[in-house]
């Protein structure tokens, strides 16, 4: 099993604002999909923009696991052969799939309906991640499998299950269990619906579609029918506008600042980040909207400006859903108060982000109060300090954007998984005008 280097520590001096023309690595989630539908489809998927951060590595190592030949990715490109819905080969060892919860929620549903035995699990992070938000209805669906006792990783399924469809509603507004349920409808007899409490990223959808798989959507329905084929397709990967969100934030409490960020996934179901930057005063223009691939992209500009505290409305809360601890920074930064509500599901991502966020932000001197489902920060002036980022790697990026506004160094402990989505966050960030380094 791959062990983390838990000693990687950014040094971030302050001050100092962003400028340039930046393209930041390709979207996760979106890259995520492209292996795992390349891998199902029949014919052979060429991906471009495909990130090569650890994540996304590790559904790529599982598919090849899996008998998948896949050759990159080699500057972002990726050739998959796809071995069709049913030619997936039972992997000689369980699946290690270090920090992805992305991974291992949608994997379970793909694999519930395969005929082979398989065991996932993952690093001390994911771990602790609640599994039986996707293990639950997958059992109603028929599936047989189990976690560890406390609903949480490993997950051990037992193939050859009959998969039958059913309409689920969902619990959480999650598009990784949305999508985990997708995945199992395509093996399921009938027809598998979700209804969502509110809106969640869309890319599962998108790309059956692009696949040429019928996808049906009603409302905040969605629904597959089971026993149909995915067809190869050739995918270019937008810019993460979860990674961007770093940059945006930068810019925009930076004084001076001036970015351009290229190519950025703009999916409506994405764009909580700019809606709220927006609220909040943020000078953002999109620029050259176009469509690639079944997804939309624009090229982002953010210049920097006055923020004033604002009450985030809960509707944007599953369109920003990663962009939170960005998003403190800037209420840091902010005149007045910021109150976050609705936003309980942040205590269950890669850490307790609410805590793990508010305690940060105290070390460096903002009154930021933790509440169950969120957070009141006020306004105020960074300090410097050293902050913990529980190996979290949003945590560790918003944390290192801080620094533009503080008044002492911030050093940030833990750093090393910066590397599930980010990688070559330090150099883009420096090159970028921030005073960051690495140790
Ligand atoms: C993701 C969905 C989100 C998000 C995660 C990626 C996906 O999780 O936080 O980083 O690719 O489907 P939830 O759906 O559990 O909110």
């Amino acid at each position: 099993m791959p062990t983390t280097n838990n000693k990687v520590e950014f040094l971030v001096k302050p001050g100092g604002c962003l400028s340039g023309r930046i393209r930041v690595p390709g979207d996760k989630s979106i890259s995520h999909r492209s292996v795992m539908l390349g891998s199902l489809a029949e014919g052979i998927t060429e991906v471009s923009g495909f990130l090569e951060g650890e994540d996304n590595l590790a559904t790529l190592d599982a598919f090849r696991q899996m008998g998948v030949h896949i050759e990159g990715p080699e500057k972002g490109r990726l050739r998959i052969e796809g071995v069709g819905l049913h030619g997936l080969k039972p992997p000689g060892k369980p699946l290690y799939l270090g920090n992805s919860g992305t991974s291992m929620r949608l994997l379970t549903g793909l694999l519930a309906g395969q005929s082979f035995d398989v065991e996932m699990g993952g690093d001390v992070s994911l771990s602790k991640r609640p599994m039986r938000r996707v293990t639950d209805p997958l059992k109603t669906m028929g599936a047989q499998l189990e976690t560890a006792p406390g609903g949480t990783p490993p997950i051990r399924i037992r193939g050859g299950a009959a998969l039958k469809a059913i309409h689920y509603d969902l619990p959480v507004a999650s598009a990784q269990v949305k999508s985990c349920l997708l995945l199992a409808g395509l093996y399921a007899d009938g027809r598998t619906c979700i209804t969502e409490p509110a809106p969640t990223r869309d890319h599962t959808e998108r790309m059956l579609a692009g696949f040429g798989y019928p996808v049906g959507r009603t409302g905040s329905t969605v629904c597959v029918e089971g026993g149909g084929h995915l067809t190869a397709s050739s995918i270019e990967v937008p810019a993460d506008i979860s990674s961007a969100t770093f940059f945006m934030v930068g810019a925009a409490i930076a004084e001076g600042s001036d970015v351009l960020l290229e190519h950025v996934g703009i999916n409506p179901t994405r764009i909580g980040v700019i809606n709220i930057l927006r609220l909040m005063g943020a000078e953002l223009e999109l620029g050259n909207e176009r469509e690639v691939g079944g997804e939309p992209v624009a090229d982002i500009r953010v210049r920097g400006s006055r923020l004033k505290g604002i009450c985030i409305p809960e509707e944007q809360v599953p369109l920003a859903i990663d962009e939170f601890p960005a998003l403190f920074v800037a209420a840091a930064c902010a005149e007045g108060e910021t109150r976050l509500t609705g936003a309980r599901e942040l205590r269950v991502k890669e850490s307790d982000r609410i805590q793990v966020m508010a305690d940060g932000l105290n070390i460096l001197g903002i009154d930021a109060c933790p509440t169950e489902d969120g957070m009141v920060i006020q306004g105020g002036t960074l300090g410097g300090g050293m902050v913990e980022s529980h190996g979290d790697h949003r945590i560790a990026m918003a944390f290192a954007m801080a620094a533009l506004r503080a008044n002492d160094n911030i050093r940030i402990l833990d750093c090393a998984n910066v590397n599930t989505s980010f990688p070559g966050f330090v150099g883009l960030a420096a090159e970028a005008g921030l005073s960051v380094t690495e140790g």
